[in-house]
């Protein structure tokens, strides 16, 4: 059986949605990022920091392909960065959550999250346009609007 799988940047709503999702259509909800914080018993920021952006990947990818999660299932913005973590979501049902930049951006710009703190705003939106065409080729669906019963209609 497919999942749903909540693809895009960081700050366009992911765990919001899923978690809203989850509950409307009664299913369960996990996180992938606070999966993989429970796996190794620490933050995203920390593993960056001592571990490196490699050894994040590595994890992300195996909790993706080998969990088992059943239900909605909400990822972090990189998740599409790996061939091998695309193929695995093109077999999944994937939303996209595509709100504009500008709305991305003010999201995300106080936050602490290793890529926001290591880049500027325009790195952080070449990023974004790099990664756009990777969340399009997974998507089976895409949400431009903020109001998720329209997105209930449309799943
Ligand atoms: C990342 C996004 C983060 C988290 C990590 C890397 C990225 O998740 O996985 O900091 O590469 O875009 P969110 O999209 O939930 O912020």
């Amino acid at each position: 059986m497919k999942n749903i799988f909540l693809i895009g940047f960081m700050g366009s709503g992911k765990s919001y949605a899923a978690r809203v999702l989850a509950q409307k259509l009664n299913l369960p909800y996990f996180d992938l990022d606070v999966e993989i914080e429970k796996k190794v018993g620490t933050t995203i920021k920390s593993i960056f920091e001592k571990r490196g952006e490699v050894y994040f990947r590595n994890l992300e990818t195996e909790l993706l392909l080998y969990s088992n999660f059943s239900g909605i299932i909400s990822t972090g913005g990189g998740i599409v960065e790996s061939k091998q973590n695309r193929q695995f979501l093109k077999t999944q049902y994937c939303i996209w959550l595509a709100p504009p930049w500008q709305q991305i951006y003010s999201r995300i710009k106080k936050s602490q999250r290793p890529l926001v703190l290591n880049n500027t705003e325009a790195e952080l939106r070449a990023i974004y346009n790099h990664r756009k065409p990777l969340y399009e080729a997974c998507a089976d669906l895409v949400f431009y609007d903020s109001n998720l019963d329209k997105l209930l209609e449309q799943i």
